[in-house]
C-alpha cells in the first residue's frame, strides 16, 4: 500500500537515498530541506515522479519555517503516515577534548539534533493523527549509546543525539494512548558528507533497510532504539 512520508534533510545523504527508495516503491514523499531551489537531485526526481514528490522548505531550528511547512503540506495531503526526522549535524572537530569543546557547538547541535525533531514532530501531529498507523522515526546514531560509549570525543554530537534518544522515549509514552509509534533509528555508518569516505555502507544500502523498517513499524516497537534493519539496540 502506498504511504505518505515527510523526511527532513531530504536533499542529500541518507535522507535523499531514503526518498529515492520510497519513490521507487510507489510511496508519496514530502521532501523537506532548507533550500529546495538548490536541491538539484530532488528537482530532477520530481520530473520523473510527477505528483509523488513534493519539495518543502523546512529549517528545523525555526518555528516559523516549520509552521509554513505544515501549511504547505496540509494543502496537499490530509494525512502523513510517517514523519522521519532525519536532518542532523555533526560539529567539527569531532574529537575536541573536554577543555577545547566549544559550548556554542554544543548549543547548535542541541538545537538541530534534539530540538529539531521535537519541533517538527509536534507541528505535524495533526496530520499524523489522520493516519491509520502513524509513525515518527528520529534519526539517532550508535554514537548516542551510553552503554556503548568507550572513548572521549563527539561531545556535541553524542550528547545531542543521546538527548534525542530520551526525547524519543518521552514522546513515545506521551503518544502511546493515541497509538502513534515513536522510535529512534541508527542508520549504521554510511558513506555521506557526514559519514565520510571510509564508511562501510552505501547510502542506498542503509536507505533500503530504513525504508523497510519505517513501513513495518508497529506499536510493539514504540519507544525502542533500532538499527536500520529494525533490530533493537542497547541504550
Ligand atoms: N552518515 C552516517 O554514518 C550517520 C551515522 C549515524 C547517524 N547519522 C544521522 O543520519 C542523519 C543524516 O545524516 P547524513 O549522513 O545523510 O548527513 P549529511 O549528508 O550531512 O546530510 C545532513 C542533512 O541534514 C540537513 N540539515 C542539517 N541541518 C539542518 C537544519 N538546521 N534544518 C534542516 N535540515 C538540516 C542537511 O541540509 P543542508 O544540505 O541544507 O545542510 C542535509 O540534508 C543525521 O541525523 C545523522 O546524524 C548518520
Amino acid at each position: 500500500m502506498s504511504e505518505v512520508f515527510l523526511i527532513t534533510g531530504a536533499n542529500r545523504g541518507i535522507g535523499l537515498a531514503v526518498t529515492k527508495v520510497l519513490l521507487s516503491q510507489g510511496d508519496k514523499v514530502f521532501a523537506a530541506c532548507r533550500e529546495p531551489e538548490k536541491a538539484d537531485e530532488l528537482k530532477a526526481l520530481q520530473k520523473s515522479h510527477s505528483g509523488a514528490l513534493e519539495l518543502v522548505p523546512l529549517e528545523v531550528v525555526s518555528d516559523a519555517s516549520i509552521a509554513e511547512a505544515v501549511k504547505a503540506v496540509s494543502a496537499k495531503t490530509r494525512r502523513l503516515d510517517v514523519v522521519f526526522n532525519n536532518a542532523g549535524i555533526q560539529a567539527q572537530p569531532y574529537n575536541a577534548h573536554l577543555e577545547q569543546v566549544e559550548l556554542s557547538k554544543m548549543r547548535d547541535s542541541f538545537e538541530v539534533n534534539t530540538l529539531g525533531p521535537l519541533r517538527v514532530s509536534r507541528a505535524f501531529l495533526p496530520l499524523l493523527r489522520n493516519a491509520a498507523n502513524p509513525r515518527i522515526a528520529n534519526m539517532t546514531s550508535g554514537l548516542a549509546s551510553l552503554s556503548g560509549k568507550n572513548e572521549g570525543a563527539f561531545y556535541p554530537y553524542g550528547v545531542s543525539k543521546a538527548g534525542l534518544n530520551m526525547l524519543t522515549r518521552t514522546m513515545a509514552f506521551d503518544l502511546q494512548a493515541e497509538k502513534i509509534v515513536v522510535v529512534c533509528l541508527d542508520p549504521g555508518w554510511v558513506k555521506t558528507d557526514m559519514g565520510g569516505p571510509n564508511a562501510p555502507l552505501k547510502p542506498e544500502e542503509s536507505a533500503t533497510a530504513i525504508a523497510k523498517t519505517l513501513k513495518g513499524l508497529t506499536m510493539k516497537q514504540t519507544s525502542l532504539f533500532l538499527y536500520n534493519d529494525g533490530n533493537p539496540l542497547n541504550w
